[in-house]
């Protein structure tokens, strides 16, 4: 096999569709199987060169699941994973809860910058990953590295913040460091991204990511002040550390300017109007652009 293959697992943002405590107009649709609009777990993609090994961006709370709703996952031995190898691109407990998951002494290696490793090495509980198994590989800011066999990888920094269980007082927002990163893959001549968390896009983030093959990028809120007007929380999404779709600032015609050929909203809010047909999702639809879904495939060779 040729190319190179990327799977949603997860589609929302912390805490899911449905959050196990909102009741939002999309939270209680996806409970309702009629609606047509379907649960969607958080925060995860795979990606493969050969169909057999993978690696996975970020271990969402989700990853059992995950792992059980995808037969490509699933262990071919007494003990076994195609799972080959971990990477984390912030410390937000939607993107490292899972790793208590897949502590049952199985090898992999487990990509982190060292701010990361600096938070999983704070909070012992992660001890739990046996390093008899998993290698924890620290991985500077615009290195290459190398996830699989086959598949070169390199981070880079977004703007972004502290994971929320870090922050003391107001954190500084829109910060370009190793607590929120992007990864870019290259494969022969294409060019994919992955931009789950991203506080805004500045000059060098559009000039990187423009004419890409294919992008995943934050889709966590529609509309800064979606979890305000819908009742649900105080914060704005770039207080979030996420920059909204819509509006002047937002990601959504910043992008549309980029020449990008496909690109992918994913970690989206259980809240985000995006989820359901109706004028928001046009908008991005009318851009060319996909709202992410888990199970969703997409193949670049
Ligand atoms: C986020 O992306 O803003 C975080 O996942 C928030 C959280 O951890 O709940
Ligand atoms: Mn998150
Ligand atoms: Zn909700």
């Amino acid at each position: 096999m040729t190319g190179i293959r990327f799977l949603v697992l997860g589609s929302a943002a912390g805490g899911g569709l449905p959050q196990w405590n909102c009741n939002c107009s999309n939270c209680s649709a996806a409970r309702r199987p009629s609606s047509g609009l379907r649960p969607q777990t958080q925060s995860s993609l795979a990606v493969s060169v050969d169909g057999q090994n993978w690696a996975i961006f970020n271990a969402s709370p989700d990853i059992r699941q995950q792992i059980q709703q995808t037969p490509q996952l699933h262990p071919r031995e007494l003990r076994d994973s195609p799972i080959k190898s971990v990477v984390i691109t912030n410390g937000d407990v939607d993107h490292i809860g899972g790793l208590l998951t897949i502590r049952e002494s199985q090898r992999f290696d487990l990509f982190t910058t060292s701010a990361i490793e600096t938070v999983l090495v704070q909070n012992p509980v992660f001890r739990v990953l046996n390093p008899l198994f998993v290698s924890r590989k620290v991985i500077r800011i615009n290195d290459a590295f190398s996830p699989l066999d086959g598949l070169e990888a390199r981070i880079f920094a977004v703007p972004g913040k502290v994971a929320l269980y870090m922050e003391e007082g107001e954190p500084e927002l829109g910060v370009e460091g190793e607590q929120t990163v992007g990864i870019e893959f290259a494969i022969r001549d294409k060019r994919a991204y992955y931009i789950p968390g991203c506080a805004t896009l500045p000059m060098w983030l559009a000039e990187r990511v423009r004419g890409a093959d294919l992008v995943f990028f934050d889709g966590t809120m529609f509309t800064d002040d979606e979890m305000i007007r819908v009742g649900a929380g105080t914060k704005t999404a770039l207080r979030m550390g996420h920059m909204p779709i819509s509006g002047e600032g937002g990601s959504l015609e910043a992008l549309a300017a980029l020449e990008i050929s496909q690109l992918v909203y994913v970690h989206i809010n259980n809240t985000n109007p995006i989820w359901r047909r109706g004028p928001e999702r046009r908008l991005v639809e009318a851009a060319g652009f996909l709202v992410g879904r888990d199970g969703m495939e997409i193949i670049l060779d």
